[in-house]
């Protein structure tokens, strides 16, 4: 096993207020129903972003709590790593709006898209960026506003996913703790089946992109599945390898939030009883990036995980991006 270069020191989080039950879905006319949804997905509500509530927002919030966790003020912030694929603008990066938010004057800031992978992807980025000394402390948030670019008439996408951001201070480490392994994989050969297909620049903007729904996140759910419970699985096993664990080594699981059969299916790869994996995709849905920094925020704060816990968060998006990481906390 590696010396662990860099540890997470500090977390925050932060969702909007409003809580959207299953239930509202049929109440604005989607022909949907609480039963389907919690048993194909595990979900039974998630925060849904109101008027003034931004991804800028929310990652701010969660960035000054996590901060304040890490004994950190903004001037000492190296790099800000934004993971996200709802910015609030599509120029600049999201990271430069919370960098400006939180007065960390001093950082270089930037963004990585790796869909739900991306804050495994940041944390790994960070590492680098600790490990080559161009940073001593490092901002990782993942966060997104999904809600904002769903198909809000599309059943098969907009029962699925909510709003929130998780934020992580990495800095170098001490007493053993960190990051122990990282493993990251992408396949661009099967993009199409979670993707927006128009908005960016391969298409010049037209009305059409709103009404016929291709302007906003269109999904493949049963072929994404599979591939999920298969790269989750890959994830978990090259990650042990790297770390030279074995599954007994593991205190806490955290994986990416977005459906509890595919969480269920990865525990039964990993050997790993669901009591030793996190969940919270009944309260939040699929927050993409935000999914596993907000899980881990939450873990801390109730006890899960404690001082010497050995961590592995494992992750999936679109791309498709798949990824693991093992920290000692
Ligand atoms: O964040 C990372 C990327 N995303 C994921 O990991 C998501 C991966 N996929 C999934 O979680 C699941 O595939 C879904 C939850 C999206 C769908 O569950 P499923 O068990 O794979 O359902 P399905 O797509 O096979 O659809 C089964 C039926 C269909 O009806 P028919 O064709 O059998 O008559 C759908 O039209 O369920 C229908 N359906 C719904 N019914 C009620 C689809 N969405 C809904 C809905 N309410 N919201």
């Amino acid at each position: 096993m590696k010396r662990p270069i860099a540890m997470i020191a500090g977390t925050g989080r932060a969702v909007p207020k409003r809580v959207m039950t299953n239930d509202e879905f049929a109440a604005i006319g989607i022909d949907t129903n609480d039963e389907w949804i919690r048993e194909r997905t595990g979900i039974k509500s998630r925060h849904v972003a109101g008027p003034g509530e931004t991804l800028t927002s929310l990652s701010a919030e969660a960035a000054r709590i996590a901060m304040t966790a890490a004994g950190v003020t903004p001037g000492e912030i190296d790099s800000i790593v934004m993971a996200t694929v709802s910015p609030d603008h599509l120029l600049p990066a999201a990271a430069v709006e919370v960098q400006a938010a939180i007065g960390a004057t001093r950082a270089a800031a930037f963004d990585v898209d790796a869909a739900c992978t991306g804050w495994i992807y940041g944390v790994t980025v960070a590492e680098g960026l600790i490990a080559t000394g161009t940073a001593e402390t490092v901002l990782v948030i993942g966060g997104e506003v999904l809600t904002r670019i769903m198909d809000w008439k599309d059943r098969n996408t907009c029962v699925l996913f909510g709003d929130g951001a998780g934020a992580t201070i990495l800095k170098k480490s001490t007493k053993g703790r960190g990051v122990l392994a990282s493993y990251l994989r992408s396949d661009g050969t099967l993009a199409k089946l979670l993707w927006r297909p128009s908005g960016g620049g391969a298409k010049t903007v037209t009305a059409d992109m709103l009404t016929d729904g291709s302007f906003f996140i269109q999904m493949q759910g049963r072929d994404v599945f599979k591939h999920a419970v298969r790269s989750m699985a890959d994830a978990v096993d090259r990650a042990l390898d790297a770390a030279k664990l074995s599954a007994d080594d593991i205190d806490l699981v955290i994986p990416h939030q977005a459906n509890i059969r595919i969480i269920e299916a990865t525990a039964k790869h990993a050997n790993v009883s669901m009591d030793k994996v996190y969940v919270n995709v009944d309260r939040y849905g699929n927050t993409s990036a935000g999914s596993i920094p907000i899980a881990l925020d939450e873990a801390l704060g109730n006890g899960r995980i404690t001082e010497g816990s050995t961590v592995m968060f494992v992750g999936f998006g679109a791309g498709f991006t798949w990824g693991s990481v093992i920290a000692r906390f």
